[in-house]
């Protein structure tokens, strides 16, 4: 969260708690068109395209804001299709980089048009079983060991991660595809999430080229993009550094120009899935303190927990903590939890905090992007409201507070019965 953004939420957070109530996201859309901005920068002498991975922020509102700044999506499931297309997105606006996929999701992408990344061959035969191999593909690569030096992420070590076409199938399955009628190939690898240095994206870009070249030797196929994935980070904690975007442009345009020379074929253009870099750091769950707990530790429950944000719980990830207005308070150490009956509804826990009562604001910082959409409802601890800090200074509510008719919503349905009659002979 930027020291800008919290200055002005801080200014507004009382009258806005007191209309929307509390708990709520709220996403700063100043922040955001800035993120925008700076990705425009960094790559403007490179052909490239970013594509929100709609898994960060899945909120009609935000998804608008981002198509009308002209960003495309990456989604992995029929409702992230849905939510892009009523966005307005388009065709190859959209990135279908699915895992584990069906056939019906398949059939949706390709209703859509969007662009298919084939995460495994099966995919690939999924394809061609419905009869609609489309011109256009892209094919996500297993990097094998060759990924597992940049180190690990929650994603798991590359060689033991589930995504992605082994290198050694590569060619075969292009080949495939060729025979096939595809005739526009892109190549994709996601090596990890959260990285703060860019040094994992040009060893993504290294492993893609090196498969491009593969590819034209054998194939004589020409690459024609790049999708390098999600996984920018952005700093969590105060003391890291933000990533070097400017950089990683560069240090991009620089290989690819270099490659260029090299081979003699025109070099692919970069498409990116980030989802964190661009909403993480500009949203902001805010809760109320509900009761100040003392036994063995120091505890500050408040009045969201794991079901709007579990990175802490999942993860033991990291999300800065801050109190409105309690600069001037007595320290102490606690930890700040939710009311799920799991010990580990905890956002931290034994950290330094300005002393708090109940009522207290408490702001849990960086919830943009796999914060809410993460959230589930077990132990009925329904999901939090969304609002949007516009730039104008207005607040917004974007999304309603889970209520109880939402949880017993999925109790409504047609009866659908299977008699014993039905039943194999012998069942019962
Ligand atoms: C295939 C793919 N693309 C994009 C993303 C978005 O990652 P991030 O929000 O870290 O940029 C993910 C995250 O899990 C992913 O798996």
């Amino acid at each position: 969260m930027s020291k800008d953004f919290e200055r002005r939420l801080d200014s507004v957070l009382p009258t806005v708690a007191a209309r929307f109530g509390t708990p709520f996201h709220i996403y700063d859309e100043r922040g955001i068109q800035e993120t925008c901005s700076a990705f425009e920068a960094a790559f403007q002498h490179t052909a490239y395209r970013e594509h929100f991975a709609v898994k960060g922020l899945p909120n009609p509102v935000m998804l608008r804001m981002l198509a009308d700044r002209g960003l495309g999506f990456d989604c992995s499931s029929l409702p992230e299709l849905t939510l892009a297309a009523q966005a307005g997105a388009v065709g190859h606006d959209i990135c279908f980089t699915s895992n584990n996929t069906s056939r019906v999701e398949l059939e949706a992408a390709l209703r859509l048009g969007a662009l298919i990344t084939v995460d495994d061959v099966t995919v690939f035969d999924k394809l061609v079983a419905i009869g609609d191999v489309p011109e256009t593909l892209c094919f996500r690569v297993h990097p094998g060991t060759g990924g597992a030096e940049v180190g690990e992420s929650y994603l798991g070590k590359a060689e033991s991660a589930k995504f992605g076409v082994p290198v050694d199938r590569l060619v075969e399955l292009c080949a495939r595809a060729r025979q096939h009628g595809v005739r526009s190939i892109g190549l994709h690898m996601m090596l990890g999430s959260g990285f703060l240095s860019y040094q994992p994206f040009l060893r993504s870009l290294d492993l893609l080229l090196e498969q491009a070249d593969r590819l034209h030797e054998s194939l004589g196929v020409a690459i024609e993009f790049v999708n390098l994935g999600g996984g920018i980070g952005i700093p969590y904690r105060p003391t890291e550094d933000v990533f070097d975007l400017p950089g990683l442009g560069r240090a991009i345009h620089d290989r690819l120009a270099r490659w260029e020379r090299r081979h003699g074929v025109p070099r692919p253009r970069v498409l990116f899935e980030s989802g964190r870099f661009v909403t993480g750091p500009h949203g902001v769950l805010v809760t109320r303190v509900v009761n100040r707990m003392s036994k063995g530790r120091e505890y500050v429950g408040v009045d969201a927990g794991m079901s709007a944000l579990m990175r802490p719980a999942l993860y033991g990830a990291y999300h800065h903590v801050t109190v409105p207005g309690g600069a001037d308070r007595p320290l102490e150490i606690v930890d700040v939890v939710g009311s799920l009956c799991e010990n580990n509804d905890k956002f931290a826990q034994q950290r330094e905090l300005p002393a708090t009562r109940e009522g207290d604001f408490v702001l849990i910082h960086d919830t943009g992007a796999h914060a809410l959409s993460m959230g589930f409802a077990y132990n009925g601890r329904l999901r939090p409201q969304e609002l949007l800090f516009r730039r104008d200074g207005s607040v917004e509510r974007i999304r309603r507070a889970e209520n109880e008719g939402d949880y017993f919503a999925t109790l409504d349905f047609a009866p659908l019965r299977l008699a014993p009659s039905e039943l194999p002979v012998g069942a019962v």
